[in-house]
């Protein structure tokens, strides 16, 4: 019975501590995941203004605009309390200022949704019009979040 109680002791303190190493490291992971995703969603920018200046065809901005909008999901819960610090251009006021933050990520996927549905109607013209406000959502926060 001893022995038993002693085992769960152990264990409970074995998770712990690596609760406590989970924290620090999903900080870390957190901050090259957020920067990986940023950068993708740069590349597939690029790709959809590549699409729009070619005037079509447009399907071909279908998967990029999807990845925007992964991206906007996916970076509004990589910014966890305590990932201001270190190798980050992010401002301390996004941890001030959190609901306004993620509402500007609200911004980015309401817009970039919209972009997946402008670019499976097939009009080169009005991809073009909707890359310009998708990229007006990222410049808002950058402009307020971003050193
Ligand atoms: C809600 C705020 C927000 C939105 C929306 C947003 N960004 Fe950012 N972006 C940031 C912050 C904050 C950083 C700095 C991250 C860091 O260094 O930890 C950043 C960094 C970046 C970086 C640099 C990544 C690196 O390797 O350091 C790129 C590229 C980028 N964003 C592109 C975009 C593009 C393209 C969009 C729109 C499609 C966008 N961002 C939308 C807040 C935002």
């Amino acid at each position: 019975m001893t022995n038993r109680f002693t085992r769960i002791g152990a264990a409970a303190l074995a998770l712990l501590v690596a609760g406590g190493i989970g924290v620090a490291m999903a900080q870390g992971d957190s901050l090259a995941a957020r920067k990986a995703n940023f950068k993708m969603a740069a590349d597939a920018m690029k790709a959809v203004k590549g699409v729009a200046d070619a005037g079509g065809p447009t399907a071909a901005a279908v998967p990029e605009a999807e990845k925007i909008v992964q991206m906007a999901r996916a970076n509004v819960g990589h910014f966890p309390a305590g990932s201001g610090a270190g190798d980050t251009k992010a401002k301390p006021e996004i941890w001030t200022d959190k609901a306004d933050f993620d509402a500007k990520f609200k911004n980015l996927e309401t817009a970039s949704l919209k972009l997946v549905d402008v670019a499976k109607a097939g009009d080169a013209k009005a991809l073009g019009a909707q890359f310009g406000a998708v990229g007006g959502t990222c410049k808002a926060c950058h402009d307020v979040y971003r050193k």
